[in-house]
């Protein structure tokens, strides 16, 4: 019915000349349906007073309409010249502002999904930077280590022609650059993942199979430490679905995190285990623990117990990497500490 007013540009006159059509309408048909006006009485049978009369009749019906049709229009329109104003708002970067509108009808409702999509904007936006300051304060670092590197050696306080010093100079320099290498790399991969950008190659594989290749692969670092790590597969032919390859990496992570992250001697153990429906991979050791109000924060990008630091220390994103493919599986990794030592797990669908 509106679009049918579409020479009009504002909504607020197609809505006054709908309201007033309508009560117009309505005047009109009240009229007919309480029958003719009563008899005119002779001194107003004269023609020109029959046609005054019906001119100050249809002027008060006119302005009364109107007048109704304005407030209407203006009540009808005030939550939409709001949403305006907080979206005009929200253009210009102020993520604060909300409509606030209780009431219970469509105009509520879609008050309520503009708010709650401002809510999730703000959030993104605080996310977005408080990235930011995280990456440059991961970068400072090792940018810093270089500079000061280089500067020794400018300076001649490294002497290039001493080859031990200028050994060491060069290899500390190439530590530093691939730190910034694998955090660069992990960052785009994590940033793959937020953005659902990731796909993963879903087919059957053995259960077994990532986890044997994972603990072959940290054998020689673990026994530098003196750590165990075997493995508990109850049913060597049970078989999931999932990315082989982006499992082994959750594996190797979840195992690598509780060689570095514990002292030597501990035990590690994977598990393989059939439940219902489903196959549930676990890593446990008996190390250092994690604290309770530390377990979820664990899985958020650069999130590192400092105190306990291992040295070199980790880019804190290798648990959020693993739990953005373990997500992308339809799935959930989880971590429980009970005191002593440390058990993340986590489960696939079995074929
Ligand atoms: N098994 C564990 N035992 C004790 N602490 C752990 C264990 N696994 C993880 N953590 C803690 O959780 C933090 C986050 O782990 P995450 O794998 O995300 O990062 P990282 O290992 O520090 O760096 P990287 O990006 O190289 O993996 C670690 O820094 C460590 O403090
Ligand atoms: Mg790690």
């Amino acid at each position: 019915m509106l679009s049918k007013l579409s020479f009009l540009r504002s909504i607020r006159w197609k809505l006054f000349l709908y309201f007033m059509g309508a009560m117009l309408l309505a005047a009109a048909s009240i009229m007919l349906l309480f029958g003719p006006p009563p008899p005119i009485s002779p001194p107003l049978r004269q023609k020109g007073e029959v046609r005054a009369a019906f001119l100050q009749g249809g002027l008060c019906v006119l302005i009364i309409s109107s007048g109704a049709a304005f407030l209407l229009s203006l009540n009808f329109l005030r939550p939409l010249l709001k949403m305006r104003k907080v979206s005009e708002k929200l253009a210009c970067g102020d993520f604060s502002t909300r409509i606030g509108l209780n009431s219970n009808d469509e105009l509520g409702d879609l008050a309520r999904a503009f708010d709650s999509m401002a809510s999730r904007l703000e959030e993104n936006i605080e996310g977005r930077i408080r990235l930011a300051g995280d990456i440059s304060h991961e970068l400072n670092s090792p940018l810093a280590a270089i500079r000061v590197n280089i500067e020794a050696l400018l300076d001649g306080v490294t002497d290039i022609r001493n080859e031990e010093e200028r050994e060491k100079a060069l290899s500390s320099m190439l530590y530093q650059t691939k730190r910034i290498s694998v955090l660069v790399e992990d960052l785009l991969e994590l940033a793959k993942f937020e953005a659902r950008a990731v796909k993963m190659s879903m087919a059957p594989f053995a259960a077994s199979e990532p986890v044997k290749r994972v603990i072959e692969s940290v054998s020689p670092t673990a026994a530098k430490k003196r750590i165990t790590v075997d493995h508990d597969i109850r049913d060597e032919e049970l078989r999931v679905l999932g990315d082989k390859t982006r499992i082994t990496q959750v594996m190797q992570n979840l195992v690598n995190n509780a060689i570095q992250h514990n002292s030597e001697g501990v035990h590690v153990r994977v598990s393989v285990k059939r439940e219902a429906g489903s196959v549930r991979f676990s890593v446990a050791d008996d190390g250092i623990g994690i604290p309770a109000h530390e377990l979820e924060n664990v899985f958020k990008r650069f999130h590192r117990l400092d105190k306990r630091a291992q040295t070199p220390p980790g880019s804190g994103l290798g648990l959020a990497i693993a739990s953005g493919i373990i997500g992308a599986h339809g799935s959930r990794i989880s971590v429980e500490s009970p005191g002593k030592g440390t058990r993340f797990f986590f489960s696939l669908p079995t074929v």
